[in-house]
């Protein structure tokens, strides 16, 4: 596969792209980004994510580089340069170049950046067997709503799941209560069948597979309560899982020490899953 990543206006090998290094970016994470699914060539949920980063921005007031449609231009080209059937996208947009001070500069330019790479859609072998998650305080600020790049709470938290063995560590606020996960969002199923989620306020990222996967359980008449669930809710619900773009819909079968249900991935997740992966086809079809 060829690496062509489009850097401030020029498609260059990946290993030559580059950003200054007073790109405020650099300098004070002062940016945002998107990841985008590549399924069989197609660009998966393009409008959820344009909306989304271009709501990053304006949160932080840094002035959208471009339309909408020159965007979709930009990853057409990433995706045709590279040949890129699956994988993903990754969109990075900072305030841009100014000499080090806190406040915003007068006459910024943001940079864009745009990469795309291969991935694997999913691993069969996980949605076999499931995977664990451990617990870890939420110790982010109060604007996870910001899909930032500022991302070391979320980093720190990931490799601590890595060190435990674990798939994902689920992040849990000063009430006892499961925000999400590092890079994905939490679910669960109540023994009454009731699929909760947290409400998608400050306090998480509104996951994009999130609001699809909302969608779904609203279409099959499914029991749904977008609610913040606590950790001790969790150990006794029958099924969990969690979302995120470059994972789809994964089964949790622990968290901690405490086996899921009966330990294994549950039904209703696995349903999911599948209407998931149709969900997605159905956007390749007549494109
Ligand atoms: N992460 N919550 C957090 C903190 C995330 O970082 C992500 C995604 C999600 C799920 O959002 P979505 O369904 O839109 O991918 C929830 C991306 C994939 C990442 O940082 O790589």
């Amino acid at each position: 596969m060829p690496r062509i990543a489009y850097v401030n206006g020029r498609y260059l090998p990946r290993d030559q792209g580059a950003v200054s290094i007073e790109d405020r970016g650099y300098q004070f994470a002062d940016g945002i980004y998107e990841v985008i699914w590549v399924r069989g060539g197609r660009i998966i949920d393009l409008e959820g994510h344009m909306e989304r980063l271009e709501r990053s921005l304006d949160e932080l007031s840094i002035k959208r580089p471009f339309a909408r449609s020159v965007f979709a231009v930009i990853l057409a080209q990433c995706l045709r340069r590279n040949r890129l059937a699956d994988g993903y996208l990754y969109i990075q947009v900072s305030r841009g170049v100014a000499p080090r001070n806190h406040v915003y500069p007068d006459h910024g330019r943001a940079s864009v950046v745009v990469t795309a790479s291969r991935a694997r859609p999913y691993d069969p072998k996980v949605m076999e067997k499931g995977v664990r998650v451990i617990t870890i305080p939420d110790i982010r600020w109060q604007r996870c709503d910001i899909k930032a790049i500022a991302l070391l709470p979320n980093v720190m938290g990931k490799q601590r799941a890595k060190e435990a063995g674990a798939f994902e560590a689920w992040q849990i606020n000063a009430l006892g209560e499961v925000t999400e996960g590092s890079v994905s969002n939490a679910w669960i199923i109540t023994h009454e069948g009731e699929i909760i989620t947290h409400p998608a306020n400050n306090s998480i990222l509104s996951g994009i597979t999130r609001r699809a996967v909302l969608a779904l359980v609203r279409e099959q008449g499914l029991k749904l309560a977008e609610r913040p669930f606590t950790l001790e809710e969790a150990l006794v619900a029958d099924e969990a899982f969690l979302t995120g773009t470059t994972n789809f819909i994964v089964p949790i079968v622990k968290i901690d020490k405490t086996p899921v249900g009966n330990g294994k991935p549950g039904p209703v997740t696995l349903d999911l899953h599948q209407a998931y992966l149709t969900y997605m086809d159905k956007q390749n079809e007549g494109c």
